[in-house]
């Protein structure tokens, strides 16, 4: 609505009362709808004047040339209160709407690049719920800075390099595995699973397997050929079974630029630090000292020669900037990394480099649940007591089949449907509140179509798309009487698709998917409560209404998309 504040601004200007600047800085929107759409309060000029703001206000009302869109300037008690033709609204809006698509409100081309790591975990593990978090808050930023006008490069620093490797390097060996070809190949990410815990149960009775895990690590690291091939192998089948569960959750990465990539650029790092005397020696470590800063000291390499997360990290950020020249880098990780992030930005700032400030850690909170007494916890699912994302996911999309087999048993390809919806609603149960909150998970709750859900908000979108289908035409803005779209229904309606721009705009801001997910909320209530008073399909006023049906398809649609929730067009 930013236009209609510079419209007023104008016309007020033209009276020569008050500074265009000044309208824009003093104009509000008012809570009470009988004030109006917009609201100037006179009261700073009062002084100036020497009149009273119940004055100044008539008087501008009086002098005011309206411009195109404002039906009406009232003054009442000091404020100047402006109204909006709904009419020129409607039509305005929703003819953008109708030309611009799914891009209504998108920014323009910016020719900036922003880095997004997310998601990014570590090798030899499956994905646990919690990994949920970062893979989705990163998928939203992602689309929300696509939309911002941003050329986005999206990247999953996988974890795999470091430690845990020797781990399982020491245990596939130990346990006499074949490590022909074939073997290796079919591995899964399972057996690594297994193979990590046999470790940890091993080496509580052998202390000493630790030491030969890193052992193993340092061999690895130093190019060992038989090591390599199995490092490889794990790595494989790890991804195999990630692709799978993004290929299902919708979430996609430009580059799969882990640890490992960064292990021959390491040595120019090191290079780099001692050239600038930012390296010191602490129990035989190397370490740079981050004292001004009021940190502890980032370790760079331990003792053995190894290297560590931090001087990955380290390398990671130089090659980004090298390679993609970025305006802003993000890393979306949890909160407790956040000593990580500012030891290796301040390492950054130390070595010379202006662009630390624009690398950003987003954090975020934890997904708690309840346990057996009711108290929220960081812990197991209820339903059934694994913490895996997959299990997760399939239990979320059994339970929304069973509703659907209830429902609408008839409906095509319902399972792909049912574990749509269930990504969809494990994603919004994520994204409804600021990021930096913890997330209560409960089935019952995450999974209703009732309130704040993702359901709630898909099913929207499908009773638009079951209008539409219904009608079987394409109503066009030609076809539209604008006064059938005037009433308070389709007002609020109109308004809230309006706000679209801003929303993405103050998203990307704060990059807080949550904003777009409340604004989801908002335009399922609204197109709810116009379905619900004004008949579409049959009535007098069809090809008004259904034009706006189509329009608040069009912004749902690209809101959901814009959260990496599945716009579902028949459930
Ligand atoms: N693999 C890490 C973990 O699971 C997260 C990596 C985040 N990204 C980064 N560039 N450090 O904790």
């Amino acid at each position: 609505m930013n236009s209609f504040e510079n419209l007023i601004a104008e016309s007020v200007a033209a009276t020569g009362v008050f500074r265009a600047e000044e309208v824009l800085a003093l104009l509000s929107i008012p809570q009470e709808t009988t004030h109006g759409n917009f609201s100037l309060p006179c009261f700073a000029l009062a002084k100036t004047l020497r009149k009273a703001p119940k004055v100044i206000a008539e008087e501008l009302a009086a002098k005011l040339k309206l411009p195109a869109g404002i039906s009406k300037a009232e003054p009442v008690n000091g404020y100047l209160n402006f109204f909006i033709d709904r009419e020129f609204l409607a039509r305005s809006v929703l003819s953008e709407i109708a030309e611009d698509k799914l891009s209504f409100g998108h920014a323009a081309l910016k020719q900036k690049n922003v880095v997004i790591d997310y998601s990014s975990p570590n090798i030899g593990k499956e994905l646990a719920f919690h990994h949920l978090r970062s893979t989705m808050i990163g998928n939203s930023l992602a689309r929300i800075y696509k939309a911002s006008g941003y050329n986005v490069i999206r990247i999953n620093h996988l974890g795999d390099w470091g430690t845990a490797f020797g781990k399982l390097i020491v245990m596939y060996l130990r346990e006499n595995r074949a490590t022909d070809e074939k073997t290796l190949d079919s591995l899964t990410v399972k057996e690594l699973n297994i193979l990590y815990a046999a470790f940890s149960k091993a080496a509580a009775l052998e202390p000493n397997l630790e030491e030969e895990a890193r052992a193993a690590f340092t061999k690895l690291e130093s190019g060992d050929a038989f090591y390599r091939k199995l490092w490889e192998a794990f790595r494989a089948a790890t991804l195999k079974e990630l692709m799978r569960i993004y290929k299902m959750m919708g979430v996609e990465f430009d580059h799969y630029t882990g640890e490992s990539f960064f292990e021959n650029q390491i040595p120019a790092v090191l290079e780099e630090l001692k050239e600038k005397n930012l390296l010191v020696k602490s129990q035989e470590r190397d370490v740079v000292m981050l004292d001004e800063f009021d940190l502890p000291p980032c370790l760079i390499r331990k003792s053995d020669g190894s290297t560590l997360y931090a001087t990955r990290d380290l390398a990671a950020a130089l090659y980004r900037k090298r390679e993609y020249d970025f305006a802003r880098c993000l890393y979306v990780v949890d909160l407790g990394q956040s000593l990580h992030f500012k030891q290796v930005f301040h390492v950054l700032q130390k070595m010379g480099y202006e662009w630390y400030q624009d690398m950003v850690h987003i954090p975020f909170g934890v997904i708690l649940q309840k346990n057996e007494e009711g108290k929220w916890e960081k812990g197991k699912t209820r339903t059934g007591n694994s913490n895996l994302l997959r299990d997760v996911i399939e239990a979320a999309s059994e339970k929304i089949l069973a509703y659907i087999n209830e429902k609408n048993p008839n409906l095509e390809n319902k399972a792909e449907v049912a574990t749509q919806i269930g990504i969809s609603a494990l994603t919004f149960n994520d994204l409804k509140n600021r990021r930096l909150m913890d997330v209560k998970f409960d089935w019952d709750s995450a999974l209703s179509f009732d309130g704040a859900t993702g359901p709630y908000v898909q099913n929207a979108h499908v009773r638009l798309c079951s209008i539409m289908r219904k009608a079987d035409y394409e109503s066009k803005a030609e076809d539209v009487s604008w006064e059938h779209l005037a009433d308070d229904y389709a007002y609020e309606l109109v308004k809230i698709l309006a706000r679209k721009g801003d929303r993405i705009l103050q998203a990307c801001e704060a990059e807080e998917p949550s904003i777009l997910a409340q604004y989801a909320l908002e335009i399922a209530e609204a197109a709810h409560r116009f379905i619900h008073h004004d008949r579409v399909l049959g009535s007098p006023e069809e090809k008004s209404r259904l034009f706006l049906v189509q329009g608040t398809q069009l912004v749902l649609e690209n809101v959901l998309d814009l959260l990496g929730l599945f716009p579902i067009r028949a459930m």
